[in-house]
């Protein structure tokens, strides 16, 4: 294991028990919907929302959105820019974002503010995980896998400074 690691704070088995429970829900809540589009959040959502989508039985489309947050620092600055937009219209569609992690809210706050001036017909936010402590705005996340600790986490798609984004488990490192 990397030095860096201190230590385990979700196995893979657990992750995938959990990412199995909110598919399970999101199936249940969209079950009369033949129009859902799932927006991943780059690049920290993409193997969450892949795994996520596999569990969901149901007609959907994908889309993803880049945006600039963190850059190499491990604290937001609260200046949100897009760095790739949608490919889809969505316009009338029901809309649910997959982010990885919930963090001052910021970032989202600006995603959903942004889409929903897109006149979708709904939007809903689905994270893997949040740090409730940390937030600095009001914002409403309808599934949420894991409510974590305030601290720096990897693994499963999410990085430190683009590393780490390979561990099949989520790990607390040292800062
Ligand atoms: P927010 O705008 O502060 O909510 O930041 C959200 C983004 O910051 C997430 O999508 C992550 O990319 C990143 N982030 C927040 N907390 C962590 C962490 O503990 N480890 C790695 N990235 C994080
Ligand atoms: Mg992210």
């Amino acid at each position: 294991m990397d030095k860096q690691i201190e230590e385990i704070l979700l196995t893979s088995e657990e992750i995938h028990e959990k990412v199995k429970e909110l598919a399970g829900l999101i199936q249940k809540d969209y079950e009369e919907v033949d129009d859902l589009i799932l927006i991943g959040v780059l690049k920290g959502a993409n193997i969450f929302m892949g795994d996520l989508m596999r569990e969901i039985e149901l007609p959907m489309r994908i889309d993803f959105m880049a945006v600039s947050s963190y850059g190499h620092s491990t604290e937001s600055s609260g200046v949100v820019r897009i760095l790739k937009d949608l490919d889809i219209e969505i316009e009338g569609k029901h809309i649910l974002i997959i982010e990885d992690i919930v963090d001052t809210g910021l970032t989202l706050k600006y995603l959903t503010d942004n889409l929903r001036s897109r006149v979708p017909a709904s939007l809903k936010v689905c994270a893997l995980l949040d740090k409730p402590s940390r937030r600095k705005c009001d914002l409403m996340v309808d599934y949420v896998g894991f409510e974590i600790p305030d601290r720096f986490i990897v693994g499963y798609g999410i990085d430190y400074a683009e590393k780490f984004r390979n561990l099949p488990y989520i790990a607390i490192i040292a800062e």
